[in-house]
């Protein structure tokens, strides 16, 4: 071989073969937001809660139960991939209504997102030929989540956007398609990215259809409390878990609780057995420990302080209640101010999907500093009683 024949270019590396990955859109909106210097810019983007002020506080029984912690707490030695069980004992009456019996169990998880991510690994240990329906618009992160465990999504209608309406009898054709062993995610109370709700008839329906078809539900209730209460916007899933032998139940701490970056959150497991409970906890510790070990402890704890406190337990309803008035009192005032938007006061939680095409926000984003998710979802949070009106001018503008 001739010197001039040899490449000596160095072979390319691991990291160069990876193909570059667009940013998840949520995060995308956040990065356009950072970047713009404009002071009144509006942020309806990310799905956190905030004040008047545009401000996201940190609840005064969340403020209580950390410097209680603080003063009490000995050790930070390891818990376990369970994580603190009194914390998920302390929440499962205000998931479940009731204290669960045997066939149910729970575990913590950092952030619903954890409770996800190991509810998929667990489908797809029990069947891996599992697919998962996905309503569409859906949350962003489930169909990676499920697809990161390597299970096939499939999408089934779910709303549409121009009218406003929730299609539950096209998704109850297209659910036709499911076969025995298949999951469904659900989402209990406050739909993000949409608002609605399915009817309490229509959690009947499908309820009635999962058990007949043998799919399995897993629930996910990020948003408990901020829709229309505690009770009523877990009544779905309370509903759901009275018809079917076998589901999964993903909760978060992050929104109702106000602990984001703190990652408090929980996965139950509902079997038909106390047998085949106790055999999925086993696969659930295994998997927890090689995903991440153990969750970290700080938000949890915090909750566990709160719930089982009685006077912080109060404080914090109260906090919970003013949140979702507030909610709902912006929701009326957006509907009033742009009446061809006045579905938004049906809607409930943190999310609408406004019927705006992608030009439309793009148009809200250059022109006027709006910021909200490409598929025109806004965090009705992000808006006050000061950039209310801004808002709505620079809807009508681009209507
Ligand atoms: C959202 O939808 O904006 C939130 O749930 C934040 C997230 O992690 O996506």
């Amino acid at each position: 071989m001739s010197p001039q024949s040899l490449d000596l270019r160095p072979a390319p590396g691991l990291m160069d073969t990876l193909a570059e990955q667009p940013l998840d859109p949520m995060l995308m909106v956040l990065h356009l937001l950072r970047n713009d210097p404009r002071p009144d810019k509006i942020d309806l983007g990310i799905g956190v809660y905030r004040d008047d002020s545009g401000h996201t506080p940190i609840l005064q029984s969340v403020k209580a139960a950390e410097r209680h912690l603080i003063e009490t707490q000995t050790s930070k030695d390891y818990l376990s991939p369970e994580g603190d069980a009194a914390f998920v004992a302390a929440l499962a009456p205000i998931v479940f209504g009731t204290e669960p019996d045997d066939t149910a169990w729970g575990m913590q998880t950092p952030g619903g997102t954890g409770a996800l991510r190991l509810a998929a690994a667990l489908l797809h240990r029990t069947n891996p030929d599992c697919r998962v329906w996905i309503g569409t618009p859906g949350y962003v992160n489930h169909a990676m989540l499920m697809q990161a465990a390597s299970l096939e999504v499939i999408e089934h209608p779910f709303f549409d956007k121009p009218t406003q309406t929730l299609l539950f009898d096209a998704m109850m054709s297209a659910l036709n398609e499911v076969r025995r062993g298949d999951a469904i995610v659900l989402q209990s109370g406050c739909h993000n990215p949409t608002g609605v709700e399915f009817s309490h008839d229509q959690w009947q329906v499908l309820a009635q259809f999962l058990n007949d078809r043998g799919v399995v539900p897993v629930l996910d209730m990020a948003y408990q409390g901020l829709g229309s209460g505690l009770d009523d916007d877990a009544w779905g899933l309370r509903h759901v878990l009275t018809q079917v032998p076998e589901a999964l139940v993903c909760v978060s701490g992050s929104k109702n609780f106000g602990l984001y970056r703190d990652r408090a959150g929980a996965l139950w497991v509902q079997g038909s057995n106390p047998n085949s409970v106790r055999r999925a906890r086993t696969n659930l510790n295994l998997m927890a420990r090689t995903l991440w070990s153990m969750p970290p402890d700080h938000g949890a704890a915090v909750v566990r302080i709160i719930l089982t406190t009685p006077q912080l337990n109060a404080l914090w309803r109260s906090e919970l209640d003013v949140m979702r008035e507030r909610l709902t009192g912006l929701r009326h005032d957006l509907a009033t101010a742009v009446p061809e938007f006045e579905t938004v006061k049906r809607q409930s939680g943190m999310f609408s999907l406004l019927p705006l095409d992608r030009d439309q926000v793009t148009r809200l984003r250059i022109e006027h500093g709006i910021y909200m998710v490409e598929s025109g979802r806004i965090n009705i949070a992000g808006l006050n009683q000061g950039n209310l009106p801004v808002f709505a001018s620079a809807l009508r503008s681009v209507l």
